[in-house]
């Protein structure tokens, strides 16, 4: 495992995402919309920062059933309904295709006419192939190596790192 993002690198990029949201956001509520389960830490440490009115509800989507292929995205439960007066804003571990969040933010959109902004601690670029903007991004990568720790997974494990690293030859 090589370290990518150590723990304290990680805190300070949440703690700068928080203060741009706040900014933006000027005290307008929020509807915080967690994806399961890879953002769960990101989102614990990021709405801690948010000194803004919120609300959090998570929604349990998942593209990758095994290992590194995608497969089909699954949405499971009933989707979160934003109040009145109230701006959406989907926290997501990583974008990779960008699929995932392509799909979610149509379905806001059909169901509740609803947009959406995408905060996501990763942002992939080398294999996007939807238009999906991330609005707010921890850290760009420019490779397509497979991360894990700090909530993402590889087959289920490493979520529970403090840091993120990349898994090498051999470990995948
Ligand atoms: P997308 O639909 O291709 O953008 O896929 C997004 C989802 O794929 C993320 O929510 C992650 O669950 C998963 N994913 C993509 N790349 C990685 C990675 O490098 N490590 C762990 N999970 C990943
Ligand atoms: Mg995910």
């Amino acid at each position: 495992m090589r370290t990518l993002y150590t723990a304290s690198q990680i805190a300070d990029r949440v703690a700068e995402l928080a203060a741009r949201i706040e900014a933006d956001h000027n005290g307008r509520p929020l509807l915080v919309l967690g994806v399961l389960k890879g953002s769960l830490i990101f989102l614990a440490d990021l709405v801690r920062q948010l000194r803004l009115p919120l609300r959090y509800e998570l929604i349990a989507l998942s593209s990758y059933r095994k290992k590194t292929a995608p497969g089909e995205l699954l949405v499971y439960g009933e989707l979160p309904e934003p109040e009145p007066g109230e701006e959406v804003l989907i926290v997501e571990d990583i974008v990779d295709t960008g699929g995932t969040m392509a799909r979610l933010t149509e379905l806001l959109e059909r169901h509740y006419g609803q947009s959406a902004k995408i905060c996501a601690l990763l942002d992939k670029r080398t294999r996007r192939n939807h238009h999906t903007v991330v609005d707010y991004a921890g850290f760009r990568l420019d490779d397509d190596d497979f991360v894990v720790g700090y909530g993402l997974d590889y087959d289920g494990h490493y979520r529970n790192l403090p840091y993120i690293g990349v898994l090498e030859e051999g470990e995948l």
